[in-house]
C-alpha cells in the first residue's frame, strides 16, 4: 500500500480523491500497489465526504506519520505551503504540487531540499493543468536544447478571449463565468494581469535551462485593457489576440515576457480556444513540438497530480534526472526594451494620409489595416525595438493612440 496525503481539499484537492477512486484498478496495475489517501489536511471538515474521517487540521499528523510517503500540495500561495513542503521533505516524503506561485518563487529552495533528502519534488500540474509538457520536456526532449517556448498558459484568459472573439462581449462579464467554472484564481487579477502565466513561463524556462529567473525579470502585461475593437482588428488582420508567455533562449541568456499578442492563423496557437492551453516548444533537432490540453479545472489538474504520484510510486521517477535549478546569473534575462516586435496600432484620427505619413516617420515602414472603425486609422509596423516603439508612440505625432498590441 502506498499511503499519500493531500494538503488542501478544495477544487483540485477534492479532484485527487475522485481521480484515484475512478482509476483505482488502472493505477494499482501501473504502480504495482494500491494508492491510499490516508490523511487530508484542511481547515474545514467534510462530514458528507467519503473521505471525511481522514481530514486532519494539524500538519504534524502528516509530518509524523511515517506510513505516508507522498504528499500532494494543492493549497496554493507561498505560505504555509512552503514551510510545510520543506518540513515534509526533510521527513523523507516526496511532494507533488499544483502550486505554480510556490514553484516559481521558491523552486530553488524546494528542488534543493528534495535533492538533499533524496526525495522528489514534482510539479507537472503547476503548468498547463492536465497537459504532460513538463515530463515531455524533461524526458522525451532531454537530449535536445530548447530554444523557444510559446505558451497559452492561462485557461481563464484564453476562455475570456475566445468568448470575446466569438460573441463580441467585453471581458468583465466573461470573467464571472470563468470564476463560476472554477478556472480562475482566488484573486483573478493573477489570471487577467498575467501573473499566473508569468509564473508558468518561469517554471517552463527553468525546466528548459536549469535557471530559475526572478519574477521581476519577466515582463508582464495585463490583458484587461483589451477591447472588442482590438479583437475585431485581429480578426480582420487574419488571426486572433492571445495572451502568450514566451521564452527565447540562447547560450548567452534569454528573452522572457507575458503579454497579449496578435497571432496569425498560420501560427498553431491561434486555434487554441476556451480553457485549453498549449505549449509550443522549439529545439534545433526535433523542431516544433506542441503540447495541447485542458489548462485549468478540477479534474485535468487533479489528473496531473495523480500522474506525478503514480510516477513516484511506481519507481519511474527514480529514472528521471532530478531538477537541479540554479539562480539565473545577473543579466541572464535580456531587458524587455531591447526585444524587437511588430506592433498593431489604432489611432483616433480622421485623416488616413496624415496618420500613415507620420507613422512611417516614427516607426519606419507601416502597413494600413483595412476596415478600421469610422474616425480611426489602424496600421501594423515593421519590427522595431520595444524602446524605439515606446518613443514613437509617446511622440504622438500621428494622433491619439487608442491601442497598441504586439504582433507575434
Ligand atoms: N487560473 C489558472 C488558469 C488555473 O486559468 O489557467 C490553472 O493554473
Amino acid at each position: 500500500m502506498i499511503n499519500i496525503a493531500i494538503l488542501g481539499y478544495g477544487v483540485v484537492g477534492g479532484g485527487i480523491t475522485e481521480v484515484i477512486d475512478r482509476n483505482r484498478e488502472k493505477l494499482s496495475a501501473f504502480v504495482g500497489d494500491d494508492i491510499n489517501v490516508k490523511k487530508i489536511l484542511d481547515l474545514r471538515d467534510f462530514p458528507d465526504s467519503p473521505y471525511g474521517d481522514r481530514v486532519v487540521h494539524d500538519i504534524n499528523e502528516i509530518l509524523n506519520d511515517d506510513e505516508i510517503t507522498i504528499v500532494c500540495e494543492t493549497m496554493g500561495g507561498v505560505n504555509p505551503a512552503f514551510d510545510f513542503s520543506l518540513a515534509l521533505m526533510n521527513k523523507g516524503k516526496s511532494m507533488v504540487t499544483a502550486n505554480k506561485e510556490l514553484v516559481a518563487k521558491k523552486g530553488l529552495e524546494l528542488t534543493e531540499c528534495a535533492r538533499e533528502n533524496g526525495v522528489f519534488y514534482f510539479f507537472e500540474p503547476s503548468v498547463g493543468g492536465g497537459i504532460p509538457e513538463i515530463r515531455g520536456m524533461r524526458t522525451s526532449l532531454a537530449g535536445d536544447t530548447i530554444t523557444e517556448i510559446d505558451g497559452i498558459l492561462n485557461g481563464t484568459t484564453n476562455y475570456i478571449l475566445t468568448r470575446m472573439k466569438r460573441e463580441g462581449v467585453d471581458f468583465t462579464s466573461t470573467l464571472k463565468d470563468a470564476q463560476r467554472l472554477g478556472y480562475a484564481e482566488a484573486n483573478p487579477s493573477a489570471d487577467v494581469d498575467g501573473l499566473d502565466a508569468q509564473r508558468k513561463i518561469m517554471i517552463l524556462t527553468a525546466v528548459a535551462t536549469g535557471y530559475l529567473v526572478k519574477e521581476n525579470d519577466v515582463y508582464c502585461e495585463t490583458m484587461t485593457k483589451l477591447t472588442p475593437a482590438d479583437i475585431d482588428a485581429a480578426k480582420r488582420w487574419g488571426g486572433a489576440v492571445k495572451l502568450l508567455g514566451s521564452a527565447r533562449i540562447t547560450d548567452e541568456g534569454c528573452a522572457l515576457y507575458v503579454a497579449p499578442f496578435f497571432v496569425p492563423e498560420s501560427f498553431p496557437l491561434s486555434f487554441v480556444e476556451d480553457v485549453y492551453n498549449a505549449i509550443r516548444i522549439v529545439s534545433p533537432v526535433t523542431g516544433d513540438v506542441m503540447f495541447y490540453g485542458r489548462g485549468a479545472g478540477r479534474m485535468p489538474t487533479a489528473g496531473a497530480v495523480v500522474e506525478d504520484v503514480a510516477s513516484i510510486a511506481s519507481g519511474l521517477a527514480a529514472k528521471e534526472k532530478r531538477c537541479e535549478w540554479k539562480a539565473a546569473p545577473e543579466g541572464y534575462v535580456k531587458p524587455f526594451e531591447e526585444n524587437l516586435f511588430s506592433y498593431y496600432v489604432r489611432v483616433k484620427n480622421d485623416s488616413e494620409s496624415e496618420v500613415l505619413e507620420a507613422a512611417e516617420l516614427a516607426f519606419g515602414k507601416v502597413e494600413k489595416l483595412c476596415g478600421a472603425p469610422a474616425g480611426y486609422v489602424e496600421f501594423i509596423t515593421d519590427k522595431i525595438a520595444e524602446k524605439d516603439a515606446r518613443i514613437a508612440i509617446a511622440g504622438g505625432a500621428f494622433g491619439t493612440v487608442e491601442s497598441v498590441i504586439r504582433v507575434h
